[in-house]
């Protein structure tokens, strides 16, 4: 059965993983692979509804619980309608956050306990993890001022993504020891890439270790010669 290969990428607002991501996306079109580029919260019709009323900051209150509901309800139409189809087709799947997402936000930044966050996981998403995740880790402060600066941009053309940009910085303290507990814990799926580094230099280097992790799962998905 053709499976296909999953990419997540992973890091804090204003961490440049949508940038990274695209620019890996242009590449691996111009080789003519065949790649389906999606997001989350968001990427089906239901979930950029989702989307847009989690991330509008008019959006008050929001019960932590509640919005890692509405978090899970986004990933498991996502999961059905455009990732395990895609994967089935044998595609390379590129999702801009995943789980670990609401392992960084809900389970660290809102304090919610790990283990409810993995067992929903388990039920709405069939347990399905990425093959390879870049995690993005620049500096927190550059992030954050990168992130209001897009977000201000945005604002003035009438879209409201600033909800979770009301976070204190202690939110975000606690998001990226989140992250980078889960590279600690997922050493073989997450690699971690220092976000401070120019944007074609991190480019190149994702590439190379996009390649060589495919040309392995390629290599280990075929068929065993019999002696
Ligand atoms: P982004 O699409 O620009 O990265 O923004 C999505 C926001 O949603 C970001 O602040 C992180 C947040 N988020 C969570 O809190 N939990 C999740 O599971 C996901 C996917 C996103």
């Amino acid at each position: 059965m053709p499976r296909g290969f999953f990419v997540t990428f992973e890091g804090l607002d204003g961490s440049g993983k949508s940038t990274q991501l695209r620019l890996l996306a242009r590449a691996l079109s111009a080789e003519g692979q065949a790649v389906t580029v999606t997001r989350q919260p968001g990427g089906t019709e239901l979930g950029e509804h989702i989307r847009a009323l989690l991330l509008d900051s008019r959006t008050q209150p929001v019960a932590p619980l509640t919005e890692m509901a509405l978090m899970f309800a986004d990933r498991a139409q996502s999961v059905e309608q455009v990732i395990a189809p895609a994967l089935d087709r044998g595609e390379i799947v590129l999702c801009d956050r995943f789980t670990d997402s609401t392992v960084a936000y809900q389970g660290g930044g809102r304090e919610i306990d790990r283990e409810a966050i993995l067992t929903l996981h388990r039920v709405l998403c069939r347990d399905l993890w990425p093959d390879l995740t870049f995690l993005l880790l620049p500096n927190l402060d550059v992030c954050l001022a990168r992130a209001r600066r897009r977000n201000a941009r945005q604002l003035a053309f009438g879209t409201d993504e600033n909800r979770f940009e009301a976070e204190q910085r202690s939110f975000y303290e606690r998001v990226d020891r989140a992250y980078r507990e889960i590279a600690r814990q997922a050493r073989n799926r997450v690699v971690t890439i220092d976000g401070d580094a120019p944007v074609e230099e991190i480019h190149r280097s994702i590439l190379r270790t996009f390649s060589q992790r495919h040309q392995t799962a390629v290599t280990n998905a075929l068929p065993h010669e019999r002696p």
